[in-house]
């Protein structure tokens, strides 16, 4: 018998097809390869061949469907997710809307006529992508009775590219969609379905080849198959995962799906103030509470990948993966964030600047996973977040920092903590550039000392996205920029430093 079948390691988990809502009706899933995505999957085996792929990275956006969960509300709630990039088993419970799904009779849906009406399509590849985000956008804005400004709509559409029409009539059919006649989207009889999955027991599934992915419902099975199989690789949003197996053919014979661990995609903020981010918290809901406690922060926030990813993405596998040009792990650097780690029923806290050992490698141990991200009451005086990268929207950093200061009431810097992405193998501080800055009046001096400080904490490689005196003198000029940005003489708005400041209103 399998590791993963056998019944020490179970962990409740039953050996069953995957079962989604598709169409109408509950999809069974019994042959499909574990890593098989929801595109292949559409566009090969139901022939719904509407969503598109682009780039099979979660880069393009053609791909982009809604996938439904049940809401507290006896509803269904629904958000975009790259199908390219999402794994079966992933989707076990929960339903599938594509852009075949979209029409009621011979009507189109407001987003697509508005399309047709703006001139808002030419070749169409990324039509059925862009229609979907609409979807997302028309059914979000009208469920609070509001409409989106045009930045908004941009920041919704971040996430879909267009290389023939241009973005002015896309733009256009975003807001015409709520002109039209309204139409209500009807979810009763996918509740119904999804409230039968839910009967379902926790999913073992095994492919024809014998690769496993399991799918744990609770945190006490999920530490119960990590400890059993220390080897098998946690799956949570797929969005770094699936590039692994789409562009590099990687093979992943064991599986932990943490997708419907409940416990882990909670957020709360507990009485001595900590704000507890669940490992599973997708990206969005992340972002979201730390943007809500630190407005500073809702840039980089609107800034990280695009909503498709970060509807499935979470903060948990953003830290965990540890890339050194990783946008979560300088901000919580910064916030003096601590992890809550767990191995079978053992709890252990570190700092997150402890966590990162060397490149892509960490101190998670054998059968150990990430629990939750804890970060403190703030205590600071000023934070700021930064992100360089070649495209303002949806791109990887080249550099990016997280950066916060504390002053007394004399104005000297009593604490700073300055975390940097892209300068080294790992997200780290900049000690000596600290150091340069603690007990001293927070004045340019210091900044230009903290600034030089930076050539001894780092010495940054020459890669795609920058080059290594890039990485370096841009650092330096965002120290610059931070103390012109928190002084206590006439401290620069972010508009006033920002090269794409943002509009305010529609
Ligand atoms: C188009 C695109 C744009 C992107 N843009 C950005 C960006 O702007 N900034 C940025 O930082 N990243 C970006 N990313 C990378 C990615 O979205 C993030 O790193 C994301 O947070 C990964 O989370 P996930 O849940 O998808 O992790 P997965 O892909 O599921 O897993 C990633 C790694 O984390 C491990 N893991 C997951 N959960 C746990 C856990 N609880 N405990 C221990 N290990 C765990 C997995 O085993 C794996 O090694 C982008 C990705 C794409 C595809
Ligand atoms: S095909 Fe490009 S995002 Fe999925
Ligand atoms: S219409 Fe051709 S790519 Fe958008």
């Amino acid at each position: 018998m399998s590791q993963a079948t056998s019944p020490s390691v179970t962990a409740g988990c039953v050996p069953r097809p995957i079962r989604f809502v598709h169409r109408g009706r509950i999809a069974e899933i019994s042959s499909a390869d574990t890593t098989r995505t929801l595109l292949d999957w559409l566009r090969e085996e139901v022939r719904c061949s509407g969503t598109k792929e682009g780039c099979a990275e979660g880069d393009c956006g053609a791909c982009t469907v809604l996938v439904g969960e049940r809401a507290h509300d006896d509803g269904v709630q629904w958000k975009t997710v790259n199908a390219c990039i999402q794994f079966l088993p992933m989707l076990d419970g929960k339903a599938i809307r594509t852009v075949e799904d979209l029409k009621q009779g011979q009507a189109l849906h407001p987003a697509q006529q508005a399309m047709v009406d703006c001139h808002g399509s030419q070749c169409g590849f990324c039509t059925p992508g862009f229609v979907m985000s609409l979807v997302h956008v028309y059914e979000r804005e009208r469920a609070c009775g509001s409409t989106p400004s045009r930045q908004q709509l941009a920041d919704d559409l971040s996430g879909n590219l267009c290389r023939c029409t241009g973005y002015r009539p896309i733009l256009d059919a975003g807001q015409r969609m709520f002109e039209l006649p309204a139409v209500a989207q009807d979810d009763a009889a996918t509740a119904g379905l999804l409230e039968q999955l839910a009967a379902d027991p926790p999913l073992a599934y095994t492919d024809a080849r014998g690769a496993r992915c399991v799918v744990p419902r609770t945190v006490a099975s999920l530490a119960a198959l990590r400890e059993a199989l220390p080897d098998a690789r946690l799956l949570a949003g797929c969005t770094d995962i699936g590039l692994w197996v789409n562009k590099q053919h990687k093979a992943l014979p064991v599986l932990i799906a943490t997708t419907a661990v409940a416990e882990l995609a909670r957020i709360e903020t507990r009485t001595d103030g900590v704000l507890s981010i669940g490992a599973g918290v997708t990206l969005e809901a992340a972002w979201g509470a730390l943007a809500e406690r630190h407005p500073e922060l809702t840039e980089m926030w609107l800034r990280f990948a695009s909503p498709p990813v970060r509807h499935a993405g979470t903060m948990g596998g953003n830290v965990a993966n540890g890339s050194p040009i990783g946008d979560g792990a300088p901000v919580l650097m910064a916030l003096d964030a601590t992890l809550l780690l767990q191995r079978g029923a053992r709890e252990r806290r570190i700092k997150l600047d402890a966590f990162y050992l060397d490149y892509m490698k960490n101190a998670l141990e054998p059968g150990e996973f990430v629990r939750a991200v804890e970060v403190p009451q703030p205590a600071f005086t000023a934070l700021r977040a930064y992100k360089l990268s070649k495209r303002f929207d949806s791109d990887i950093s080249g550099l990016s920092c997280g950066l916060t200061i504390t002053l007394d009431a004399q104005g000297i810097v009593t604490a700073t903590r300055l975390a940097f992405g892209g300068m080294a193998a790992v997200v780290k501080r900049a000690a000596h550039a600290e150091t340069a800055m603690v007990g001293r009046p927070w004045s340019e001096d210091t900044a230009t000392a903290a600034s030089t400080a930076l050539a001894r904490d780092f010495a940054p490689i020459t890669d795609l996205r920058a080059s290594a005196s890039y990485r370096q003198r841009a650092a330096a000029n965002l120290l610059r920029r931070f103390w012109l940005e928190t002084r206590r003489d006439a401290p620069l708005s972010a508009q006033q430093t920002s090269v794409f400041a943002r509009e305010s209103s529609a």
